[in-house]
């Protein structure tokens, strides 16, 4: 297989098992899910509400066993979680007692790394967010977008090869929101992870990625692939360039139908 691409992904399909007053129905969520990320690339999936994108994700991380496909990510087949990826979630996912210090340390924590190292690397990772000033303040200290810094610290301290975030951005306020696009993309381009980045927000797909997916369908399929030819760095000025309200206005179209 070629070594550029990081994550394949072949043929997934998953149902769930729903009981409804007394009597079990089953109920496809995923149905022949396909796509490859290139080493290094952002790719985005985009779809409505309900329509599988969680659970793909979950599929990727290794916390969900899918009914039927494939997974790799490196080259290996995908069986449970592995180090080489790591999971930011939309609700942060802290530990409210234990300081931005513990809550990004965790993680290595449950790798077997010591003390004096996941500190040391905690705080880098906190440096590395602009968190440096609040290693010792608690979840509750700080602000919503602070606080998804953390999450996206202790993701990045663990220094995976394939970041899997999960609207990571959907709880926060529209300017907050903006800021830490900026941000992951200044942390992309400086790291160049693989980053697989659901949202349910069209512009911040666009904005984001080398490639968006749309997912759609019952049960959840990838219906359209569109590559956004905007050039890196992004700017927020190309939000108005044709190409992008072209592409916005495509992916509408598409989720309409
Ligand atoms: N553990 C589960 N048990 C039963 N149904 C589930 C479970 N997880 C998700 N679902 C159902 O699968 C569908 C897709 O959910 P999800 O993957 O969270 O979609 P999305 O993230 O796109 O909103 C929903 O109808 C949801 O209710
Ligand atoms: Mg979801």
């Amino acid at each position: 297989m070629s070594t550029d691409v990081a994550v394949r992904v072949s043929g997934l399909a998953k149902s769930f098992v729903r009981e409804t007053r007394g009597r079990a129905s089953v109920v496809p969520v995923l149905g022949d899910v396909t796509f490859e990320i290139a080493r290094a690339e952002f790719v985005s999936i985009v779809g409505p509400s309900g329509c599988g994108k969680t659970s793909l994700l979950r599929s990727v991380a290794g916390l969900l066993d899918v009914d039927a496909g494939t997974i790799e990510v490196d080259g290996k087949a995908v069986t449970g979680p592995g180090r080489e990826r790591a999971v930011v979630f939309q609700d942060f996912a802290l530990l409210p007692w234990a300081s931005s210090l513990d809550n990004v340390a965790f993680g290595l924590k449950l790798q077997g790394v010591g003390r004096a190292e996941r500190r040391r690397r905690a705080r880098a990772a906190l440096e590395m967010v602009g968190l440096d000033g609040f290693a010792d303040a608690l979840p509750h200290e700080l602000s919503g977008g602070m606080r998804q810094r953390v999450g996206i610290a202790r993701a990045l301290s663990v220094d995976p090869d394939v970041l899997l975030m999960d609207e990571p951005f959907g709880s926060l306020d529209e300017i907050t929101r903006r800021s830490m696009q900026e941000e992951l993309l200044r942390i992309w381009e400086r790291d160049k992870k693989t980053v697989l980045f659901i949202t349910h927000s069209v512009e911040e797909a666009l904005f984001l990625s080398d490639r968006v997916l749309v997912m759609g369908g019952k049960p959840g399929r990838v219906v359209e692939t569109l590559t956004p030819e905007l050039p890196r760095p992004r700017t927020r000025s190309q939000e108005s360039s044709e190409a992008f309200t072209s592409m916005r206005d495509k992916i509408w179209e598409t989720l309409a139908c």
